[in-house]
Order: C-alpha cells, then structure tokens, then sequence
C-alpha cells in the first residue's frame, strides 16, 4: 500500500469524482512496464487492452520516456499559433507516410489532443470543403464523446443528450455475425451496402456530405466488415460525391498490421481521423486529409493546449519504433497466432459465438445460445472479472446495447510467454463459465 494516501482518503477521492467508471474494474493503477501493470496493492496484471487500446507500444518505452524527458527540459507549452520543431517535424513525417497517392495522397495534417475532437474536425472539414450537409454514420459506430462526436456515434443506450445530437443518417456496416438482413455473406451480395446506397439517393433534404466510419468497429463490439464492403462503400461515395472519413482512432498505429487499417482494405478514404496509438502514452489526434479539400483559417479549429510539444516528440519517436521493431509484423504474428488459438477454443466451448479481429484488435462474441445468438451479456462482464481476479484484464464491450464481446488487444510489444499466459487464463475462465 502506498504510504502516502489511506483507504479513506482514496474513498473519499473516488466519491469526489463526478464521473466513476470502475465498475467491473475498481483499481488503483500505480505503474507499468511493457504489457504489465501493477495495482496500489502491489499486485501485477497483463494488460489485454492496452489501457484504452491506446499503449500499442506497451508502458513507459525508455526511448519514448528519454525524449520526452529531453523535451520537457525546454518547453512543456507552446502556443498553437506558433510554429515548433516537433510539430514541423511529426507533421512533415505523417504526410510523408500517410495513404494515398498524387492528388489522393492524405498529406494536410491537423493535432490536437483527443480523438472526438480530432472526429469534430474531420466533421468541419467535410462540412467547410462541401458547404455544409449532412453526415453518414454506420450502426454501432462510435467516434467520441464530445456532443459533435456523439452525434455520429451510434446512440449510447444511456444517453441523455439527444437534444444535441445532429441529424445523422444511420444506416447498417456489413456486421456478418448479425446481419440487419438476415442474409449470408457473400450470398447476401452486400445488401446493407445497396441499402445505403438507396439512403442517398432518397434522401429528401439534399446529398450528405460524408460518410464517416471505423473501418473496424471498436467500441461497438469489434466488428470486422468484408473487404467487399470498403470497396462498395469508396464507390459510393464517389458517385454521389462525398467524403469518406475513416475513423483510425483505434486501429492506426500497430493495432492493426498495417499503419492505417485502411492499406488493409486497399482504400483511400478522404480524411483519417487518428489518436490513441499515436502518442506512445501522450495525448495526441489529429486528421489526415487531402490536399483538394478546405483548409482551417484561425479561429476554425484551434485549442490552447493543442500544439502540445511532449505528445509530438513522443509520437515522432513512437512512429520510429513502430518501425525499428518491426512492430506491425509482430502484430500480424501475434494477432494470427491468437486467432488461431481463439479458434480452436470455439470448437470446443458453445459460449464462444464467434471470433473474429484482425492483429491486435480481437474479439470473441459470448452468446447464450448458438442457433438464437442470445448475447451472453452478464457472462461477459463477469468472464473480465474472473480474469481479473488471475491477473489478466481483458475488455469488454458495453457499448451498443450488446455488451457481449470480449476484446483481447494488449500492446503490440506483448511477449510471447504473456499471450500463451492470457490464452491459458481466457480458456480456464471459459471452462468455469461454461
Ligand atoms: C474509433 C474511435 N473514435 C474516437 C474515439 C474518441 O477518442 P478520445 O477518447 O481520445 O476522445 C475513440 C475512443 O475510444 C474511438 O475508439
């Protein structure tokens, strides 16, 4: 126990909170080293989540620490108006290794510290290159908690903010597991992507101007969609003329094997919006957008703490790290190695409906029953206790209503001692629940 706070003064801490989450995990986290994190009592965790998905290369990594230490020896705030060698030199390496090529290539860059921000000023982007319109956004999406964000987000089942939330068109991904359709893929020959299609083209008050999506779904249960669908979905969105935001919060960065999902899907979508892995443990978002759209003027989209010079220097040596360690490969290692064991398991547990990721962003449907896919919803939460009471902390999605999927996506710099230890503890937890 930490000398320096009693049981009551963190009691009291917590109650002070206006917002709590700790409900399946109430932990006082002290620190963390790679994929592991240790609790005020001493005790360790392997982290399956990254924290927020966001640790892709694991707690503290001594590079990303010793730059930042560097820097911290010369400016902690700069302001967004001025210019700084951090911030001209992420910038200048993200357009470098951004997608897309010529005129399509997403060099124009934008920071700031939070992904629904980040979401917001793709929003203003689309909305300042089409003057004005309306959005698109897929079921069970999710891009933020800021109200703008919200409103492309696909309803929380406890929100109480509708009279702020926009006027978004909603319309079905290609979640196979539980089509909208009732239909099979590929016999369903993509009906939901006819179906938005149809949206567009009926839509009474004017074309929207952007669709925005993740290109897999994190929040809303770690969904994967058919290469298919992306494709049909950039055809759309050229024949109608808009803009396709693909939301990489979550998948950008060595989540994936790829440093944006969307060279995955062989899809170069308008605007990125980026975050979490980014910064290595700092705060940092941002977008990617080509260079045919509008640019902010002063006053569009700036924030006091937005050009801030730790997060930058630590992504600009994130970035280097990704690279030097040949972190996307371990992620394809690593993620088709889980993948194959998850397999296996749901042959032999009914709990298990369906597996299904992509690198490091997996997750494991429960279900009560195969043939009705009732969600198996309080195994679920109670799967990430029992886990947790093992030492090993993996997600689950309570978002979208479901709240049955089980995420395993640690920090890409996870040992392989650790996976084969958070495999042995997902199948005893199994067992017992089975
Ligand atoms: C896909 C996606 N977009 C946006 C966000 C919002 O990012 P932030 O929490 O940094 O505001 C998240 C956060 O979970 C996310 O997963």
């Amino acid at each position: 126990m930490d000398e320096s706070m009693t049981q009551e003064d963190m009691q009291a801490g917590k109650e002070a909170l206006l917002s709590g989450w700790g409900e399946i995990e109430d932990l006082v986290v002290t620190h963390g080293k790679e994929a592991v994190f240790w609790d005020i009592e001493g005790k360790e965790y392997l982290d399956c989540t990254a924290q927020a998905w966001s640790l892709n290369t694991g707690f503290n990594h001594p590079r990303i620490i010793n730059v930042v230490r560097k820097q911290l020896e010369k400016a902690t705030h700069i302001r967004s108006t001025f210019y700084s060698l951090p911030q001209l030199q992420l910038a200048k390496k993200l357009s470098e290794i951004a997608p897309g090529d010529g005129a399509k290539k997403l060099n124009r860059v934008s920071f700031c510290l939070h992904g629904s921000v980040a979401t917001e000023g793709a929003m203003k982007l689309a909305l300042k290159s089409k003057g004005g319109g309306q959005f698109l956004a897929l079921f069970n999406g999710y891009h933020g908690r800021t109200l703008g964000s919200m409103s492309v987000s696909w309803p929380h089942p406890h929100n109480d903010f509708p009279s702020y939330m926009g006027n978004t068109i909603r319309v079905p991904g290609a979640y196979c597991y539980r089509c909208s359709f009732n239909l099979t893929y590929p016999r369903c020959r993509l009906q939901c992507a006819d179906f938005i299609e149809e949206a567009i083209e009926k839509m009474p008050d004017g074309k929207p101007c952007a669709l925005v999506m993740e290109p897999i779904q994190g929040n809303g249960g770690q969904i994967t969609f058919p290469q298919e669908f992306h494709t049909r979905v950039r055809q759309i969105c050229d024949k109608f003329g808009l803009l396709l935001i693909y939301d990489e919060v979550q998948t950008a960065f060595a989540r994936v094997p790829a440093l944006f999902a969307c060279q995955l899907y062989q899809v170069v979508p308008d605007i990125i919006i980026y975050g979490k892995g980014l910064g290595g443990g700092f705060p940092i978002a941002g977008t990617l957008s080509r260079e045919g759209l509008a640019r902010f003027s002063s006053g569009d989209h700036g924030f006091t703490f937005g050009h801030f010079p730790l997060s930058l220097v630590a992504a600009r040596e994130n970035l280097k790290i990704i690279e030097e360690e040949h972190l996307l490969e371990r992620c394809h290692k690593v993620g088709n190695y889980i993948l194959g064991e998850l397999s296996d398991l749901q042959e032999k547990y009914e709990l298990i409906g369906d597996v299904r990721g992509c690198g490091l962003m997996i997750g494991i449907e429960l279900v009560k029953d195969r043939k009705t896919k009732e969600p198996a919803r309080e195994e679920t939460q109670h799967f990430v206790k029992e886990a947790l009471k093992r030492g090993v902390l993996f997600g689950a999605s309570s978002y979208a209503g479901l709240g049955n999927v089980v995420k395993i996506k640690p920090p890409v710099v996870i040992t392989d001692q650790q996976v084969d230890r958070a495999l042995e503890v997902f199948e005893e937890v199994l067992r017992k629940l089975s």
